[in-house]
């Protein structure tokens, strides 16, 4: 079964970005694993990264309309994305993860617009996050409820 892993703005920079508070991971190297732990679920998993909302909006509709879930961290698109969480709505199947702690951090990460229409968000666990969702995903649709 398919399943797309959306990254949102600025995750692209993973590995260089605040190694602090996002690990010393690249992208192309977390989208490396995640295709193999899917494959170690049964998942085909499909990773994908964009800075631009238009673009990202644009998967969510492709997965909506292809029945196909999805894992997504919008970054900081969560905090103030109404166009995304219209989206997200349509998606029949969508996991939200972060990779940090963000209730830790900034006032303004605290506000999570997309939260409401996912099943369930991940958050503050790191990198394993993914996996965590992608596990579910997997596991959700052997005992679908
Ligand atoms: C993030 C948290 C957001 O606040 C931030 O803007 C990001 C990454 C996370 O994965 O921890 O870009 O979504």
């Amino acid at each position: 079964r398919r399943v797309l892993v959306l990254n949102g703005v600025n995750l692209g920079r993973l590995g260089q970005r605040q190694p602090e508070v996002y690990g010393a991971t690249t992208h192309a190297q977390l989208a490396g694993h995640l295709e193999r732990t899917g494959a170690g679920l049964g998942l085909d998993v499909e990773v994908r990264q964009t800075d631009h909302e238009g673009e990202f909006v644009g998967w969510l509709h492709e997965a909506a309309s292809q029945d196909v879930p999805v894992v997504l961290n919008p970054g900081a698109w969560s905090h103030y994305s109404y166009a995304i969480a219209d989206a997200v709505v349509q998606v029949p199947f969508a996991v939200e993860v972060h990779i940090s702690n963000v209730h830790q951090r900034e006032a303004w990460r605290h506000t999570m617009v997309i939260s409401p229409y996912v099943r369930g968000t991940i958050l503050g666990l790191g990198l394993g996050g993914y996996d965590l969702a992608l596990a579910h995903v997997a596991a959700a649709l052997v005992e679908p409820d």
